[in-house]
């Protein structure tokens, strides 16, 4: 038995320190190295002897010391190998370890920030008391906002130059404050310092004694830490699904990192956006034996009661706590790219280890960076711009907002290959297919599957179930086509099946057809084509039936099979698949259709022979 006392003494001992990485943003020569160099000295931080060396350096050079010259004296040690992270700077307090983001400039921090390469959790700000807020302290208020850091200090610097004069502070207070509340920025509080004399920096300041608040050092451990990732909901984005190679064994195992939360055998687990869901029945560590449970951040494999079909870019997470799902999110988002992005033109968007493409639906509001210009009419985002948007993805994908969660909730954009923006996601917009999404969620999460899956249909048929919607205005061929479609594909060994939606109308529709309920017709024929999916069949159709919002809702419903749109004519909508002239040549288009179906690995290879 240990005593309370020794068992605190033992989780003392045990217990890491806590660590936060803070950022120190301000105008050129507003006192940023000063004031970290301040930090270091007078929190305790420095090497022994350190800042006498340096002072005795100075003096024997004949120039006036600098507490920024200790930045510079640590950064050459390093560059002699003892640390590599030259962009840091570590210093500590009885509460924790802090490590200071170094930002050189805006650009750079923006671009790190946006990466994930460096993640600032508290700012401080810095204003030069003689200079007043200057336009770079607008603009980094800015972009602490964008970025979503919400814990900032206002350290109105270099109070000796003006004899620590109250008025000056509460007039900077004031200006800044309404600046930054425009941003939707509220700082914690406004700290006058003088970085140089050292006043209210460890110590209360003898010079201000109007100032009751805390000290800079004080006021960094008022921060808050967020909780650790592991006490939060769980997020494990899908990486890969492996199936195991024994024969008669068709069990998956789910393979990803968790990046929160904990994941236990037993767990009831949705896999969002596709709804499926199933019961965790064993926890798996490579190279380690098979545990109980694994938490945030680790990498697991889990293999799962019933046999679903999941993909990697999936989100598994606690069916009560899910990740949202849409097609469309608001987000501020940075932009990297030599070219310009443009409304209308489509990326490839990276979340988590989802792919997926997305174009830009509503430009709200374009802020170049460098110069902090806000234009309210741009159509694109230019390279260094700071935009506020609403994208659209060309189908669901499953997200957190960034305060909620930071790795789901953030994202890059690649265009041709290389990343050229990022951004973080502020709020969801919903996109008009909620309820058709919640209806589909409730029932894949019931489904009854039998012992044939997705996958050994699949398997056998040589291609993926997938609905092809041909669309396009009257008189266009596309009904000829469909015809030529089914043929082709049956013709070829594929299970290939045209739905036509009339006949939804004349038997399963029969008692509203009268009535004629779009949304009712739009949701019986979704669910129709659902179930031939599910059969795993090539499903075509002509959706003369349908308007064209309709097509969200069926590929809502169908989900996760594809929807392949293909558009025959001229107006073809913006996520087409596939664009082909009007009454020409059916054959080619039938031709054209399938190379498709194979580039878009839905068509794989030949039937299992039987
Ligand atoms: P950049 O890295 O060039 O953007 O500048 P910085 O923000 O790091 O400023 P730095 O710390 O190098 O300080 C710039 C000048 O302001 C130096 O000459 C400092 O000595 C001076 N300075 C910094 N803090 C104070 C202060 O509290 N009072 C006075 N009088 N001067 C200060
Ligand atoms: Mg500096």
């Amino acid at each position: 038995m240990t005593s309370v006392a020794a068992d605190t003494q033992n989780r003392l001992q045990l217990a890491p320190r806590e660590q936060m990485n803070i950022v120190i943003v301000g105008h050129v020569d507003h006192g940023k190295s000063t004031l970290v160099g301040r930090l270091l000295a007078d929190s305790g931080s420095l090497p022994d002897g350190k800042l006498e060396a340096v002072q005795a350096l100075c003096k024997r050079q004949g120039k006036l010391f600098e507490y920024a010259f200790l930045l510079d004296a640590l950064e050459a040690e390093r560059d002699q190998g003892i640390t590599i992270d030259s962009a840091r700077c570590f210093f500590k307090t009885d509460e924790r370890d802090y490590i200071i983001i170094d930002a050189p400039g805006h650009i750079e921090f923006l671009k790190n920030m946006i990466s994930g390469a460096a993640r600032a959790e508290a700012a401080i700000l810095l204003i030069d008391a003689n200079e007043g807020v200057r336009e770079n302290s607008r603009r980094h208020g800015y972009v602490l906002s964008m970025l979503g850091i919400r814990q900032v200090t206002v350290a109105v610097n270099k109070m000796d130059l003006v004899d620590y004069d109250q008025a000056v502070f509460d007039r900077i207070e004031e200006e800044y404050r309404a600046f930054l509340a425009g941003c939707g920025l509220v700082p914690q509080r406004f700290v006058p310092i003088s970085a140089r004399q050292g006043d209210n920096i460890a110590e209360p300041s003898a010079h201000m004694r109007w100032y009751k608040g805390p000290t800079i050092l004080e006021s960094v451990d008022l921060f808050k830490k967020a909780p650790p990732r592991e006490d939060k909901a769980l997020r494990v984005p899908v990486q890969d699904v492996y199936k195991f190679n024994t024969r008669g064994d068709d069990r998956r195992i789910v393979a990803g990192r968790i990046e929160s939360g904990r994941i236990k055998v037993g767990d009831r687990v949705v896999f969002s956006p596709s709804g499926k869901g199933s019961t965790v029945a064993s926890v798996e560590v490579f190279n380690a034996p098979a545990t109980e449970s694994m938490q945030a951040p680790h990498c697991v494999g889990f293999t799962l009661t019933e046999q679903i079909f999941v993909e990697r870019g999936e989100i598994a997470s606690h069916v009560d706590s899910a990740p949202r799902v849409s097609t469309r999110f608001r987000a501020n988002l940075f932009w990297l790219g030599r070219k310009p992005m443009q409304k209308g033109k489509s990326y490839k968007l990276k979340l988590t280890t989802k792919e997926v493409g997305v174009h830009i639906h509503e430009l709200l509001n374009v802020i170049d960076a460098s110069e902090l210009d806000s234009s309210l009419d741009k159509d694109e985002v230019g390279r260094h711009d700071v935009a506020d948007v609403i994208l659209e993805t060309r189908r669901p994908v499953a997200f957190d907002l960034t305060h909620e969660f930071e790795a789901t909730g953030r994202f890059v954009i690649v265009d041709d290959y290389d990343v050229a923006g990022g951004g973080i996601i502020r709020e969801v917009v919903s996109d008009s297919f909620e309820g058709a999404r919640a209806d589909a969620r409730r029932r894949d999460f019931e489904w009854v599957g039998g012992d044939v899956s997705r996958d050994d249909r699949a398997a056998r048929f040589g291609h993926r179930a997938a609905l092809v919607l041909l669309t396009g205005g009257a008189g266009v061929g596309k009904a000829l086509i469909a015809r030529k479609l089914e043929r082709a594909l049956f013709d070829a060994g594929r299970v290939a099946y045209l739905l036509d939606g009339r006949n939804v109308l004349l038997g399963l529709d029969q008692d509203i057809a009268t009535t004629m309920d779009s949304g009712e017709l739009v949701r019986r024929y979704a669910e129709v084509a659902h179930l031939f999916l599910d059969a795993g069949h090539l499903v075509v159709s002509t959706t003369n039936t349908f308007a064209l919002a309709d097509h969200g809702t069926i590929s809502t419903l169908v989900a996760p099979a594809p929807v392949v749109l293909v558009h025959i004519g001229d107006d073809p909508p913006h996520n087409a698949d596939l664009v082909l002239p009007a009454q020409t040549d059916p054959e080619g288009c039938v031709t054209a259709i399938r190379a498709m179906l194979r580039e878009q690995n839905l068509v794989v290879r030949p039937p299992e022979p039987r």
